[in-house]
């Protein structure tokens, strides 16, 4: 007697497999952009400057600390949806709506810019969200209804540096 083997290449979650891909490509544009502005982040808590220096140089570390957990989330939502996560700088300058920034930039330069990379990643996360609700993909909603909080909570706490 000969037992059938479950085909473990097959996901069968209740996505069709075109909605499958469209949400893993859409993950994979949001890990990108979370992951340059993590870097970003990073760069400007190493290089900031001027009197802001130790409020802003802890502000981007709680901020980066928080982005690099979070590619660790968007990277295994696309693995566990079927695809293989982005993990190189070249695939990440591919897919991210966020420029790098070049030379050394004065402290409030850097406050503009990260709000310009908050805003990109939640844009980015909204973007996904009519395939997401459409395939009824509740654990990518999830995902990224979580990161666009804390990207508007970011973007909100950033502009208020700048405000008299
Ligand atoms: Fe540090």
């Amino acid at each position: 007697m000969t037992t059938k083997k479950t085909d473990v290449s097959r996901i069968d979650i209740g996505l069709s497999d075109t909605q499958r891909a469209e949400i893993a490509d859409g993950l994979k544009h949001l890990l990108a952009d979370t992951y340059t502005l993590y870097l970003k982040t990073h760069n400007f808590h190493w290089n900031v400057t001027g009197p802001m220096f130790q409020t802003l140089h802890l502000l981007f570390m709680d901020m980066y600390n928080e982005q690099w957990m979070a590619v660790d989330l968007l990277a295994e939502r696309i693995r566990a949806l079927g695809f293989p996560a982005p993990g190189s700088y070249r695939e990440f300058a591919e897919l991210t709506s966020i420029s790098e920034s070049e030379g050394l930039l004065g402290a409030k330069e850097m406050i503009r810019q990260l709000i310009a990379g908050q805003e990109s990643v939640v844009r980015t996360a909204r973007a996904m969200f009519p395939v997401v609700n459409e395939a009824n993909d509740q654990p990518t909603a999830d995902v990224l209804t979580q990161r666009m909080q804390i990207h508007e909570k970011n973007a909100w706490m950033l502009r208020s540096l700048l405000e008299d």
